[in-house]
């Protein structure tokens, strides 16, 4: 799925567009996916090096296979020519699950509590309602109060502890379970 263009301005009065990244936007998206895990890797599902060795080609693919998908759909958000930040939308498999996607997002530290992430997050339920995705869901460790503050804000709900289920740095922590029911 391909979501338009939306413009937005944050807290500081800056403006930022929100769309679907293309194929042509792979380096872009690999620069910011790089600089987010060496700055929040913590916070993500994979080490600080993850993206190192990706390819732009690799990366093209992917972007090239969530346009023509019509379970799953990113949404960047784009400073000028930059992207700084982005939040991907993934159907959980399954004919009978196929109603149902999980969110996964991330926003460069100098755009953190200006308001993108809400703005991001509410155009990525907005464009999930449109494209007849009934549940959305998501994790969140939880010592991340920054995403634990956003989600409760726009209205996910918390239904679950996960214990221990993720290995970071040789320690287990533990995420909350968060999901929200669309069409209501
Ligand atoms: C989590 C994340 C997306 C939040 O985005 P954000 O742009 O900072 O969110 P917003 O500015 O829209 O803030 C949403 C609310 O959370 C609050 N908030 C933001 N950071 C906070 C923090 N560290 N502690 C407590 N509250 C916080 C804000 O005050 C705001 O509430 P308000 O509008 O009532 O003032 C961003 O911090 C991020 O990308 N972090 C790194 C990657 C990550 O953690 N991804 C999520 C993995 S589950």
């Amino acid at each position: 799925m391909l979501i338009s263009s939306k413009e937005i301005k944050l807290k500081n009065g800056k403006s930022i567009v929100l769309k679907s990244p293309a194929p042509d936007d792979a380096q872009n998206l690999l620069n910011h996916l790089k600089n987010l895990f060496n700055q929040s890797y913590q916070n993500m599902n994979h080490p600080k090096n993850s993206w190192d060795n990706f390819s732009i080609e690799e990366e093209a693919k992917i972007l090239v296979d969530f346009a023509s998908s019509s379970s799953k759909f990113m949404i960047s958000s784009f400073d000028g020519e930059r992207i700084i930040g982005n939040l991907g939308c993934f159907g959980v498999g399954g004919d009978f699950l196929k109603f149902n996607a999980r969110i996964a997002m991330g926003l460069q530290k100098e755009f953190h509590n200006v308001g993108l992430g809400t703005s991001l997050l509410n155009y990525a339920i907005e464009s999930a309602k449109q494209n007849k995705i009934h549940r959305l869901e998501l994790t969140v460790r939880t010592f991340n109060e920054g995403g634990i503050a956003l989600y409760e804000k726009v209205g996910f709900r918390r239904i679950g502890l996960l214990r221990e289920i993720a290995f970071i740095d040789g320690v287990f922590y533990d995420e909350y379970m968060y999901e929200m029911i669309l069409g209501r």
